[in-house]
């Protein structure tokens, strides 16, 4: 059963319950105060009565002509009983056992209790009889010839009658006002319940995978707060799951492209090994193919190692410490001298850091390096690359090439694992395109932004930027400055 026909029926009942209670009391109260007042009025007639009838006793009573007959008593009593008949009044006068006088009708009869003894005091009853209620109003006479048992009936049909068309009426009241109300609750469940009906279309249609379904409920009440709190996670999980699609959706170009890069050495590698099992080959072919089986060997060596790289920083063990500028950048020179000298690159170093940086010497060195070698690909033999250390707002390190440069468009793609501008290019200077991968990856565990500035034949300017508080403090300025001044390409 749903909840809001739970609501309506716990609610309707709970009012037919409280309603026809409250009627049926009403009507019974006031019942029992008409009756009270009829009663009354009915106490006050009958001692009329009695007095009348007493004084008529006593009248004869007193007569010389020793006890009074029973056709003398009914005589005396017939016109007074004739009066009171037409008003639905009927009198019986006993002494004794003996009737003395009785026109109560014959209907009525069975009510009546008839003492041998008159009672002490009045005696009031109201009876069904055949289908009428009947009030009787026993007491009795002192007559001088002993006492008198005289009963008072009355029909009480009219007092009865307007009971049965009171509830009649109540009834149709009743009936009337519980239609109305259900209708009216109908409405206002209706209404009420309509946010939760919206939430549960909503919660279905993400379900179905409608993530950006949301929910617009006016007002201030809790449903608008749960609303509210549902279009929060509705959000939330709109968001991890595009995360999760882009991951997936990445890794899969991922895969896509590593495949690519493995297919073209390996194509080289059957070729040249198919040629040398031919045995047919003149000896200088032969070395000629065993030689280009190397270099595809070598360079999805290179692949590997780069993978592996990458693979390691991302699940490496950081192993900060505080690193003189000078002597990193040192390091740096050392290791890239050979390469640099093949091309007759000359390699700037100015290190105007003097304090210490913290983070993953191995790590910084590696960015380094690639950026350089980035540098050195890119750039004609005898040219130069700057790399400098320097504070400006916050630690810096860069590595600066007069070289081929890159056009705006290529800025955003160049971070994308195996992305090359130009691949023929790349690949002939053994680029496999992981270097700026990696980079980011180094930047990222030092919470470092790695920017990249660069025009088409101008060259190519790379900044390490530490703008987090994993610095010493004297290196970095606040974060006030950096939110309000710097903008940065973030990797
Ligand atoms: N300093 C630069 N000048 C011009 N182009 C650059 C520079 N640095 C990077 N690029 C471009 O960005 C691409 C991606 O660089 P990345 O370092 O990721 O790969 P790669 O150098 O080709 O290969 P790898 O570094 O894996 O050996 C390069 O192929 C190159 O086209
Ligand atoms: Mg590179």
């Amino acid at each position: 059963m749903k909840f809001w026909q739970k609501a309506f029926l716990a609610t309707l009942g709970a009012f037919i319950v409280s309603i026809n209670g409250c009627l049926y009391l009403t009507s019974r109260y006031s019942f029992s105060l008409n009756v009270q007042q009829e009663t009354n009025r009915v106490l006050g007639e009958y001692r009329v009565i009695a007095t009348g009838i007493d004084q008529t006793l006593l009248g004869i009573d007193s007569r010389p002509s020793a006890v009074p007959t029973a056709s003398v008593i009914s005589s005396a009593m017939s016109s007074l009983a004739d009066y009171y008949a037409k008003q639905d009044v009927y009198l019986a006068l006993q002494q004794s056992h003996t009737v003395l006088f009785s026109n109560v009708p014959a209907a009525a009869r069975p009510g009546l209790r008839i003492k041998t003894v008159p009672p002490a005091k009045d005696a009031l009853t109201i009876q069904r009889r055949g289908g009428t209620h009947y009030l009787y109003i026993v007491g009795s006479i002192h007559g001088l010839h002993g006492p008198y048992t005289f009963t008072y009936v009355t029909n009480l049909a009219a007092l009865y009658h307007s009971y049965a068309r009171l509830t009649h009426y109540l009834i149709l009241v009743s009936a009337v006002t519980e239609t109305l109300l259900a209708l009216a609750l109908l409405a206002i469940l209706g209404r009420l319940t309509r946010p939760i009906r919206l939430m549960l279309r909503a919660t279905r249609k993400i379900a179905a995978g409608v993530y950006d379904e949301r929910i617009r409920i006016a007002g201030r009440d809790e449903f608008h707060d749960l609303a509210a709190n549902f279009n929060r996670m509705a959000l939330a999980v709109q968001e991890k799951i595009a995360a999760l699609d882009n991951a997936v959706h990445e890794k899969q170009r991922l895969i896509d492209n590593l495949a690519h890069e493995l297919k073209t050495p390996l194509t080289t590698i059957k070729g040249h090994a198919q040629y040398l099992q031919s045995a047919h080959g003149q000896e200088q072919n032969r070395i000629k193919a065993a030689g280009y089986i190397l270099s595809a060997t070598d360079r999805m060596q290179d692949l590997v190692y780069k993978i592996l790289d990458v693979a390691l920083v991302r699940n490496s063990k950081l192993d900060f410490k505080e690193i003189r500028p000078a002597e990193l950048l040192r390091e740096v020179e050392a290791l890239t001298a050979t390469t640099l000298h093949e091309k007759h690159i000359t390699l700037d170093v100015r290190c105007l850091l003097e304090n210490p940086l913290i983070g993953d010497a191995t790590l910084l060195q590696s960015l380094l390096i690639n950026l350089i070698d980035n540098g050195a690909k890119s750039s004609p033999d005898h040219s130069v690359i700057t790399l400098s250390a320097y504070v400006d707002g916050f630690p810096t390190l860069e590595v600066r090439d007069s070289g081929c440069g890159m056009a705006e468009e290529q800025l955003s793609l160049i971070w994308e694992p195996f992305y090359r501008v130009d691949p023929a290019r790349s690949r002939r200077s053994g680029g496999v395109g992981l270097g700026l991968s990696l980079c980011r990856e180094i930047a990222r565990l030092h919470q470092a932004n790695l920017e990249i500035q660069s025009q088409l034949g101008q060259g190519t300017t790379v900044r390490l930027v530490f703008t987090t508080p994993l610095q010493p403090h004297e290196n970095s300025v606040t974060s006030a400055l950096y939110d309000g001044g710097v903008s940065h390409i973030n990797p």
